[in-house]
């Protein structure tokens, strides 16, 4: 057995479909008298039943939240939360809402708890975003991790099939990385092979009956889907994960393109250059998509297209030229990676992801 540290993160997690109902006692099991309630602006109707289940509890709605972050939300969202006198906030939305709901926390102390409607994972981790001029830091803070994840499948009953596709494959992404993270353990290795079977599973029956987004079937896949998000996303809070983060951060920072479908597209080719030196880890990529005769990455690639995702970098406007810079931004800083960064491989597989090819 290899040598390994496990360390918890004390969270609380409910799991329920219909669990919308029970904010109000989960915000007093955490003490927090009014909360400010966070959401996108087409989420709005969806925060405002937030409040209404909160009733007195809820200290106002800021419905600001956009993607990665950017400090100047981040300052309205905390002046908002100290003009109301708010003592916790609810983030109801995706990885973009849970984000803002970090930066106010990062700042404040205050408890999250957060409601997650997508599978990005991010209620799962202590990591953080905040986007300034353009340019995106990370950190990682115990004070950002949300107090309590309230998942509730029914919220996602909504979310069009192309997000849940690209969604659900951002969070596999965490996993498949998870699975040759240095620092992984029994317990992370068999929480990414059960989130991944479940996203596998779930997946082609929410893409395949989009207009049966009610059908027992489609309840069925939504709740294995979430339950697979929460997996991968603690997965992505406990174990480092490697070049295909990397590049996707740089791709989304540099080139401003959006998060979920540059993981999707991506993911194959960075397993691909992983391939060599994390074979277990591919084996078991594959097992769990239920690929028998194809590679690890073969699975992920095959997934994504036989969903109707996108494959390829040019489909969401990036450019040839920028290539090269991309290469030489990812080779910028040096992190933990099964096979070491080599400027000709890294070169090669962002060709290949940009023009969408299998991987061999
Ligand atoms: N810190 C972390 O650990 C971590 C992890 C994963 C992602 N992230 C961050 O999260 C962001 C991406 O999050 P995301 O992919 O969830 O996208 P998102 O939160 O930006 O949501 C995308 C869109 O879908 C809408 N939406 C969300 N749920 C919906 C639902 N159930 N029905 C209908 N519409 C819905 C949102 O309002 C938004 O308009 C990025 O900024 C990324 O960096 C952070």
């Amino acid at each position: 057995m290899r040598p390994f540290i496990y360390q918890t993160h004390p969270q609380r997690v409910v799991f329920r479909a219909g669990g919308l109902a029970s904010l109000g006692d989960e915000a007093a099991a955490l003490g927090a008298r009014k909360l400010l309630v966070l959401c996108t602006a087409p989420q709005r109707d969806l925060a405002e039943r937030a409040a209404a289940v909160l009733g007195a509890r809820c200290a106002g709605i800021f419905d600001g939240a956009v993607m990665h972050v950017p400090v100047e939300q981040a300052r309205l969202a905390r002046a908002c939360a100290a003009e109301l006198g708010a003592d916790g906030v609810v983030a109801i939305g995706g990885g973009s809402t849970i984000g803002l709901g970090k930066a106010i926390a990062l700042e404040s102390d205050l408890p999250i708890l957060a409601v997650p409607t997508t599978y990005a994972g991010s209620e799962m981790t202590p990591i953080y975003g905040l986007t300034d001029g353009g340019l995106k830091r990370t950190g990682r803070d115990a004070r950002v991790l949300p107090r309590t994840v309230l998942y509730d499948p029914d919220l996602t009953l909504g979310l069009p099939v192309p997000v849940s596709v690209t969604s659900g494959i951002n969070a596999i992404a965490h996993a498949a990385e998870g699975l040759y993270g240095a620092d992984r353990t029994p317990v992370s290795d068999w929480m990414c092979r059960e989130g991944i079977a479940a996203l596998g599973r779930a997946l082609p029956v929410i893409a395949t009956l989009p207009g049966e987004p009610d059908s027992a079937a489609v309840r069925t896949a939504r709740g294995d889907a979430l339950y697979g998000a929460w997996l991968c996303g603690a997965v992505l809070g406990s174990v480092s994960v490697g070049l295909h983060h990397k590049l996707c951060h740089t791709l989304g920072g540099s080139y401003n393109l959006p998060h979920a479908e540059v993981h999707t597209i991506v993911l194959p080719h960075a397993l691909a250059y992983n391939a060599p030196a994390a074979p277990e880890a591919m084996a078991a990529i594959a097992a769990a998509l239920g690929r028998a005769g194809a590679s690890g990455p073969q699975a992920v690639f095959d997934l994504a297209a036989s969903l109707g995702a996108p494959v390829a970098l040019r489909e969401l406007g990036m450019r040839e030229q920028d290539l090269d810079r991309a290469c030489e931004l990812a080779l910028q800083a040096q992190y933990p990676n099964p096979r070491p960064l080599a400027a000709a491989g890294i070169r090669a597989l962002l060709d290949d992801a940009f023009h969408g090819r299998r991987p061999g």
